[in-house]
């Protein structure tokens, strides 16, 4: 096993030296990636090069490189999943590496076991890399401080879904050409949403305009310290927008009880074909996913042109396997040309 603690990356080095757009960033700066709030725009930008260069790879008759070759990537999962669990266990084979999916439900975390004992455990036993999604904000941050080797966030309560945020971004830009100057209205229960916030980070960090808009109750607490607008009319905003980022109501979380009626929610925020057609020209729809049809999304919407939903998880794979070969170090055995 080989571990990079807190890294001196070449940003730093292009800082002091020659222009830092003549050195591209060829590695991250820290060991884990827990929120996009703290990366820089290099750092984000050079984990999409990555993953464009991860899509290639894809596309192969054989999709796999020997990059992760060496390396063990566990994923512990504490709340469901399907996307990103998947496209984790996807990328972390497309580069080789080996895979153990630990059943949380069949562990001994039923024995009372800590987190931060499960994780050195895991670590003693192999783990280059552990992968966690838990319904406590801060768990991926206890377990990073707890273990020598890479933590990557894979949603944390409410608080960061960073990997989630980039396969948008690289979404927004496959589509859109650049993500400066775009317009994005997240639409729905951002009190309750991880991906929200790090969308919101993601997005303003590359020069987006990020608009979110949802009734009150939907709008969490400090939102004034967050880069973005906020809105209540969704009516209002829709002829400005390029990007409708659509979230559901997290019922697991107790969302449904704040409201007076879903049937209110979605009268005025549901998207269905008759508000597309107000829409700006060339509008995108996106959802992180699960959907809920009928509330958030008409059925006919999420399965219409406008959508990028299935895009959006097919690049979940790529930007998977970039975040694991940056912070594992695959270049070592693969080099991929980067754009
Ligand atoms: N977007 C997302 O996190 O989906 P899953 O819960 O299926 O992983």
């Amino acid at each position: 096993m080989s571990y990079r603690k807190s890294r001196a990356g070449s940003e730093q080095t292009a800082k002091k030296g020659a222009p830092q757009k003549a050195i591209p960033l060829t590695s991250l700066h820290e060991k884990d990636l827990l929120t996009l709030e703290t990366l820089s725009v290099s750092e984000i930008e050079l984990i999409l090069r990555t993953a464009e260069s991860m899509k290639e790879v894809l596309s192969r008759p054989v999709p796999r490189v020997p990059a992760l070759l060496d390396k063990t990537v566990v994923l512990l999962f504490y709340e469901p999943s399907t996307r990103t669990r998947a496209s984790f266990e996807l990328a972390a084979k497309a580069l080789s590496a080996n895979v153990s999916s630990l059943q949380v439900a069949a562990s001994s975390f039923k024995k009372g076991e800590s987190l931060k004992d499960a994780a050195r455990t895991l670590e003693a036993i192999g783990a280059d890399a552990i992968v966690i999604r838990h319904d406590a904000a801060g768990a991926p941050e206890l377990v990073a401080k707890s273990v020598k080797g890479s933590v990557i966030n894979a949603g944390d309560g409410r608080h960061a879904h960073p990997t989630q945020g980039l396969l948008d971004l690289l979404t927004v830009r496959e589509r859109k050409g650049d993500i400066r100057g775009q317009k994005i209205a997240i639409v729905g229960d951002i009190a309750h949403s991880r991906v929200a916030r790090s969308n919101i980070w993601g997005f303003s960090k590359l020069g987006a305009e990020v608009i979110v808009v949802a009734p009150k109750p939907y709008i969490p607490m400090g939102i004034e310290s967050m880069p973005v607008r906020v809105s209540h009319n969704l009516d209002e905003i829709l002829p400005e927008v390029d990007v409708l980022y659509l979230l559901r109501i997290q019922l697991e979380r107790g969302a449904g009880d704040w409201l007076p009626s879903i049937e209110e929610y979605v009268r005025f925020y549901g998207i269905t074909t008759e508000r597309m057609g107000r829409a700006k020209k060339g509008v995108i729809v996106m959802h992180p996913g699960p959907i809920n049809r009928g509330v958030e999304i008409e059925s006919a919407v999420a399965d219409g042109p406008y959508t990028v939903i299935l895009d959006q998880v097919q690049n979940g794979v790529a930007v998977r396997m970039a975040t694991l070969y940056l912070l594992l170090g695959g270049e070592k055995n693969a080099t991929l040309e980067l754009n």
